[in-house]
């Protein structure tokens, strides 16, 4: 899905580090009820729909959503679709009925929404996926999310530097863990870490015990923390058993402490493990030399550009990308606006959050 070579990764970063320098001095857009060539009226009502609330980064959107939205002066419809799909099928074709003009979607499973969209983009609505790729499908504008890959090869190269920091010479026995298969990202972040860590494997730096080294093997469904600490129950059962298990690759937070409490519970050292999202959780057990790392993906900067990109649309202009080759859904390669994710680890967690409100003062 994810077609970006290294010189494609490098040109990339540096237009997302250019842009960034231009997004910050960009004027506001649409200041009155005025609408532009192509655009709409100020007060329309934008639809966002949310999966389910897997992570704390998805509790925070909604909140931000309703707020950034509120008071740019459009009427904000904010659903999460805690039943599943069919609820968020039922959830978009509402917003097309009460007539949103931008419909933003943040997909339990990306792959299942295609009628929706399809009818979402003959009602005139603009279609914004969100964090999540939509996939096969034509009627997806615009893509606005952290850099998925990035994510998996930060992660994989943190994992890496723990295990040499805390034993400077391998093999190191590994395992792996996926996130649920219906997520577009999972696959993204699951191929970014292994395009650090297979080369290892193949060269015999690091051993995955249980043999387990393929995505679907690795995945976890519907990203819930009882399904991952039960694999990991079965691994440690299975292959630990007086084995250390050195490292693992942990697509996020929830998964990571889901693995640490197995880990716990065998009685077994903790491995040098990775995570995602800055959950005040593993911020607390990464000050606690319990979690090796985490990203830093600031929702409240994703949810700020998916709403520049709302604005940019009312005014009739074309929403600012910076990336227009690397998220291809099967049916088109959906222009992108991708922020840059950040490692955070013990090294750098006392000033990575600096200007957060929640996560800032627990680290002081
Ligand atoms: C998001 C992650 C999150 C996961 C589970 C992914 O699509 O990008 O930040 O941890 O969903 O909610």
């Amino acid at each position: 899905m994810r077609m970006i070579g290294k010189a494609g990764k490098a040109a990339a970063i540096a237009a997302i580090a250019a842009l960034a320098l231009t997004a910050c001095g960009r004027a506001e857009p649409g200041t009155t009820s005025t609408t532009g060539a192509g655009g709409f009226e100020k007060n329309s009502s934008i639809g966002v729909a949310l999966p389910q609330k897997t992570s704390e980064n998805w509790v925070l959107a909604e909140k931000l959503f309703n707020d950034g939205l509120s008071s740019a002066g459009f009427k904000p419809d904010v659903q999460f679709a805690n039943g599943g799909v069919s609820e968020q099928q039922n959830q978009i074709s509402a917003m097309i009925t009460k007539g949103a003009k931008v419909i933003i979607v943040g997909a339990i499973d990306g792959a299942q929404l295609g009628t929706q969209l399809k009818q979402a983009k003959d009602s005139g609505a603009t279609i914004i996926a969100y964090d999540r790729l939509l996939l096969n499908t034509e009627n997806v504008d615009y893509y606005v999310a952290y850099d998925n890959f990035k994510v998996g090869v930060l992660q994989g190269q943190a994992l890496l530097d723990g295990m040499k920091t805390k034993k400077p010479t391998g093999p190191y026995n590994i395992e792996l863990f996926a996130g649920s298969p219906d997520d577009a990202n999972a696959k993204v972040f699951f191929d970014g870490a292994m395009s650090i860590l297979k080369p290892k494997i193949d060269d015999g730096t690091l051993k995955v015990l249980s043999g387990q080294a393929s995505f679907e093997q690795a995945v976890t469904q519907g990203w819930k923390a009882e399904n991952a600490q039960r694999r990991a129950d079965t691994l440690l059962t299975g292959s630990y058993g007086t084995a250390s298990l050195d490292g693992v690759l942990s697509p996020n937070d929830t998964l990571a402490r889901a693995v640490l409490t197995s880990v716990k519970a065998a009685g077994k050292p903790l491995p040098i493990i990775t995570g995602q999202d800055s959950e005040v959780e593993s911020v607390k057990s990464i000050l606690a030399g319990e979690q090796y790392s985490t990203i830093n993906k600031d929702t409240r900067k994703l949810v700020e550009h998916a709403i520049v990109m709302v604005k940019d649309l009312q005014a009739g202009k074309t929403p600012e990308i910076n990336d227009d080759k690397s998220y291809n859904n099967t049916v088109k390669t959906v222009p992108a606006f991708l922020l840059p994710p950040v490692i955070v680890t013990a090294a750098n967690v006392k000033t990575a959050y600096a200007d957060d409100p929640v996560l800032g003062p627990l680290t002081k």
